[in-house]
């Protein structure tokens, strides 16, 4: 039997045993990390998790260790374990094999801390069948984290063993990739201090969600066959959650690096390192019939976006039916964004620094502008942007259209000072007074949407 761990107990107010749970051999290297201290910069979000009270009970999570052989059941043993006051151990050192989809919705006040290594397996037949669904543009993740006063930290990494999903998905775009980290109903909670590879699909999908914090998480993955990409590897993407804070943290994918799906509000998203992805973007919005979807008081600050297609994006579907690709289509949903304020960005070869798309997924302009957006775009301010595009759309270095002269108001730049590679700083204007726009000269030629 190993030996008991009481690190923290005499903050708990009573002595409560650690368990011990059989099997495996006693490890020196045995040990429980200290919890990280979050610093908010340059904001604080107007509502933070407040600091969760000790755990007074460690669980180590036994591994097979053979690296093929599914550990969830030695997971699951010490989630329940320690849920409720505890503090879970994945060992450093340690690589945890997960075969098994896994609801941990369950977790309240649990410390889960994570300094080995945690593979899922790579058993695309058993995933697809058994992953769970989200209903959101056929979201599926690996296993489905929620619960209240959840901290989960250590510096050990999540692999989602992306190549065989790379793969497949090339081979078939029905393939239901799941998302690294599916997230539904999770509160007052912090995650932090992770490393992130190989996500078969997002990194992360936030629904039914309220006042949880992400904080330096390195997030990093791609195909390693040049024949194939990995696509739709979003770093984070909300959805209905409300308090949302995204920080400190370094994002290498290719795709958004941060979207606000149908009702976010009230997100902070600061200090990010974005390399190869699409952006950070609201959207995309309106894509089902029938939805009423909200983006709103979104602060996004201190961003440096390198290689990517877009910095700051808003993308909605027009008002008609679109097809952004065989298992992307939609359009014709209504709703509202308002109140978003992109600033102090730092832009390095990217395409368009600022997006504005009310005709996502419909590549015909004509046909966009006869079915105007119902969804209307209100109060957006984007203030300092600086440095060079890509040269894409050179001369040009923003695209801001409007489907209508009523479907926004309100959209500002001001103090935007990024050219081309060739010193320009024209950008596509539909629907937008050339007054509004600091920092760019409008003109009336479209090169094209992201
Ligand atoms: C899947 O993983 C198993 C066990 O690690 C390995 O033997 C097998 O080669 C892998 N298959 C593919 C297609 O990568
Ligand atoms: C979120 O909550 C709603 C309402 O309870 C539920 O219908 C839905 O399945 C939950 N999950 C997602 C991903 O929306
Ligand atoms: C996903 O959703 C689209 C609609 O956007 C649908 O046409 C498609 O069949 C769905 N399933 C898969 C596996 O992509
Ligand atoms: C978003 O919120 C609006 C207003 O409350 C609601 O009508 C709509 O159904 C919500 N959408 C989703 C996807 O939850
Ligand atoms: C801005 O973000 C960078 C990381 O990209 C970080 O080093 C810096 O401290 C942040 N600045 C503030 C004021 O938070
Ligand atoms: C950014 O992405 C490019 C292309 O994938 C890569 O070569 C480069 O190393 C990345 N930069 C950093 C700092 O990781
Ligand atoms: C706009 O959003 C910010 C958060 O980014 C919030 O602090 C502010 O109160 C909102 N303004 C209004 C008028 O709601
Ligand atoms: C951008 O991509 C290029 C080429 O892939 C790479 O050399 C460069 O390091 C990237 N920029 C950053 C800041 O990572
Ligand atoms: C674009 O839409 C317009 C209006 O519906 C239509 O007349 C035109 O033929 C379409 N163009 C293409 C290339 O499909
Ligand atoms: C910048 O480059 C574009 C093509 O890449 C060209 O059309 C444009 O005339 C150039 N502008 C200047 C000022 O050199």
């Amino acid at each position: 039997m190993r030996s008991l761990f009481f690190a923290g107990l005499l903050s708990c107010g009573s002595l409560v045993a650690a368990t011990a749970i059989s099997g495996g051999t006693h490890r020196r290297a045995d040990h429980v990390s200290p919890r990280p201290h979050i610093v908010y910069s340059p904001k604080s979000p107007s509502t933070a998790p407040a600091d969760p009270k000790p755990r007074c009970k460690t669980c180590f999570v036994e591994t097979h260790g053979d690296g093929v052989t599914d550990d969830s059941e030695y997971i699951l043993k010490a989630f329940n374990e320690c849920n409720n006051g505890g503090h879970v151990v994945f060992r450093e050192g340690e690589t945890y094999i997960v075969g098994t989809a896994m609801d941990w919705t369950f977790l309240k006040s649990i410390d889960i801390d994570i300094q080995g290594e945690i593979l899922f397996s790579n058993d695309t037949a058993y995933w697809q069948a058994n992953s769970f669904p989200f209903v959101f543009q056929n979201v599926t993740s690996f296993f489905k984290l929620g619960g209240d006063d959840v901290f989960i930290y250590g510096g050990g990494t999540l692999n989602g063993n992306g190549q065989v999903w790379y793969d497949a998905y090339a081979a078939d775009i029905y393939t239901l990739r799941p998302v690294l980290i599916g997230i539904d109903g999770l509160k007052n909670s912090i995650i932090s201090d992770l490393v992130l590879r190989y996500s078969p699909q997002y990194y992360h999908f936030i629904a039914n969600s309220s006042n949880v914090v992400f904080n330096n998480i390195d997030i990093a993955g791609g195909s390693t066959n040049p024949k194939v990409t990995a696509k739709n590897t979003d770093g984070w993407d909300t959805y209905r959650s409300d308090g949302i804070t995204i920080q400190n943290s370094v994002i290498n994918n290719g795709d958004d690096c941060v979207s606000f799906k149908p009702n976010s509000t009230n997100v902070l998203v600061q200090s990010l390192f974005c390399n190869g992805s699409h952006g950070v973007s609201v959207g995309s919005l309106g894509q089902y019939v029938g939805h009423y979807d909200i983006v709103e008081n979104v602060y996004v600050a201190n961003i440096s976006m390198h290689n990517a297609t877009d910095g700051a994006r808003i993308k909605i579907w027009p008002n008609t039916p679109s097809a952004l690709s065989g298992d992307l289509q939609g359009g014709g949903g209504d709703g509202r964004v308002n109140n978003i304020t992109y600033t102090d960005w730092i832009i390095d070869n990217v395409d368009y620094a600022i997006e504005v798309d009310q005709c996502y997924g419909q590549k015909n302009l004509t046909l966009c502008l006869e079915y105007p957006s119902p969804l209307k775009i209100t109060n957006v301010l984007f203030n300092n942007f600086k440095g060079t595009a890509s040269n894409k759309y050179q001369p040009q270095v923003a695209n801001f259209a409007c489907s209508s002269e009523t479907a926004c108001s309100n959209i500002l730049s001001t103090n935007f000072d990024v050219v081309s590679p060739n010193n320009t700083n024209e950008a596509y204007c539909l629907n937008f007074e050339q007054s509004a726009l600091d920092g760019v000269t409008c003109t009336t030629v479209f090169k094209g949407f992201n």
